[in-house]
């Protein structure tokens, strides 16, 4: 091997295989389920990005197979703040998910999709009376309480409505998952959610729901982090979640349902680890391309749950409960790819190269600051050459893709694939720097337009200065 390839490889990687992804490369171009991606960057424009049905039905169909042992009812309710695009969520839906929502926007957003009213689980960490009245009003499956005075406040909507509610308490396990960075955490006590268990306050959250004879006490509920592939974490937690499912039973509780959460990490991409994301926010070093989790991940995810929820309660002597799911990350990261276009390379002699495309941090995704995504060039072939630092179009130092990203030689007019774009790029997005752009739904019919790019009149609609019929429209200086 020649020094120079030696040397490439070394510190830069090899540019990873499209067909890791499912992609094919056919006279250059990527192709997705058939489709030609320079096409569809032509025909719609980029930012573009491209979400497989056949993927997203895959992912359900292996998750729901991984539990398929689990000798109790298991639901799958799709945690709508990952991708909340609706082509995106139907076809979830019509794979039979039901719907884990934050508050009462994505309440209405599933009802308006047709989820049956008990397949919508309602959590989130400081919800507004308002937004309990509904759900209460509505019959929604869980509402999962994260707080004393929600626990109070969902007693007097009950009364005041005569209908029983179900509750899970959402705990903090204190479990901190290993190969990721602070900010992807959510179950530390260092973090804001949850009723502390080692401080007592999951105990007493048991009480105060039974002390109301309107709520249901169905069960527990933990989250501990995004991306993880540690499973040994998540069944700690488990365990924990079944230590206080027993004393739920012991006080009198039904406590027939066990909520996991989601947190499952992908095959491709990964959170960087808290020293990663310190070294590329500071110096700028892009973590080299991450090792691949297992193909089989899903399996062993769903294996593990499976034998930590029988064993655990065989061990406690509790009745198997309902498994409750919210996965995100894991369901639509891979199904979905965000394609930019190069509009300038810059080289600036003794610094380095520069790709200036049309989306980045503060346009298209935030994830470019703590997840490494591969990038792929779309529309020809050719072997990584050095470092590159990719960038959006603002005149924002923040507005990057990545900095130092081992790429071929670019051109103006290339096409990048951001790959596993499917979990919290859409739903991070900002209008900071240009309008949000479309997304294409790839299935059985071939590729159509599912959300349409943002325009002027959509960007101004909140605008009542601007819109009202007396709006002036004079321009007067002074
Ligand atoms: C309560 C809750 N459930 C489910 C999810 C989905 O997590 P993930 O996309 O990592 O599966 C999140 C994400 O933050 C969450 O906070």
């Amino acid at each position: 091997m020649a020094l120079r390839e030696w040397w490439t490889r070394r510190w830069m990687g090899v540019a990873p295989d499209p067909a890791q992804w499912g992609l094919e490369r056919r006279h250059g171009h990527l192709h997705l389920d058939g489709q030609n991606l320079v096409e569809l960057a032509d025909r719609y424009g980029t930012p573009l990005h491209v979400a497989s049905a056949r993927a997203l039905q895959r992912r359900v169909g292996e998750l729901r197979q991984s539990l398929a042992a689990y000798p109790g009812d298991v639901r799958i309710c799709y945690s709508y703040k990952t991708n909340r695009v609706a082509g995106v969520l139907r076809v979830l839906h019509r794979a039979g998910c039901g719907a884990e929502v934050v508050d009462d926007l994505e309440l209405r957003l599933a009802e308006r999709l047709g989820v049956p009213a008990e397949q919508i689980v309602l959590n989130g960490p400081n919800k507004r009376v308002a937004e309990l009245e509904y759900a209460v009003q509505k019959g929604i499956g869980l509402i999962v309480v994260d707080g004393f005075a929600e626990i109070e406040q969902l007693a007097a909507i009950a009364a005041a409505t005569s209908q029983p509610v179900s509750v899970a308490l959402r705990i903090c396990p204190d479990v901190k998952p290993r190969g990721m960075n602070l900010s992807s955490m959510t179950g530390s006590r260092r973090n804001q959610f949850g009723f502390d268990l080692r401080a007592g306050e999951a105990s007493r959250a048991v009480r105060a729901v039974l002390k109301h004879p309107q709520l249901r006490l169905r069960g527990t509920m933990a989250h501990i982090g995004s991306g993880i592939r540690d499973l040994r974490s998540i069944r700690r937690s488990v365990d924990r979640l079944l230590d206080l499912q027993l004393e739920a039973r012991e006080a009198g509780a039904e406590a027939d349902l066990l909520d996991v959460g989601g947190g499952l990490g992908t095959r491709m991409s990964r959170e960087f680890t808290t020293f990663e994301l310190l070294t590329y926010l500071a110096l700028g070093h892009l973590p080299r391309f991450p090792h691949p989790a297992p193909v089989d991940l899903i399996t062993r995810y769903g294996s593990m749950l499976t034998q930590a929820v029988t064993a655990g309660c065989w061990r406690r002597g509790l009745r198997l409960p309902t498994l409750v799911l919210e996965p995100g990350r894991t369901l639509v990261s891979d199904a979905q790819l965000l394609l930019l276009r190069v509009g300038a390379v810059r080289i600036r002699p003794g610094i380095g190269r520069f790709a200036l495309t049309d989306g980045g941090a503060m346009t298209v995704s935030m994830m470019f600051l703590s997840e490494h995504h591969a990038l792929l060039l779309a529309n020809r072939e050719a072997p990584v050459r050095g470092r590159t630092q990719v960038v959006g179009r603002l005149p924002s130092p923040m507005d990057i893709v990545y900095r130092g990203a081992p790429l071929p030689h670019l051109e103006a007019g290339d096409l990048l694939a951001v790959m596993d774009a499917g979990a919290y790029f859409t739903a991070t997005e900002t209008t900071f720097g240009g309008p949000r752009p479309a997304v294409i739904l790839i299935d059985e019919a071939g590729p159509r337009c599912v959300r349409r790019r943002e325009t002027f009149e959509d960007r101004v609609m909140l605008e009542e200065d601007l819109n009202s019929p007396e709006g002036d429209r004079s321009y007067a200086p002074g």
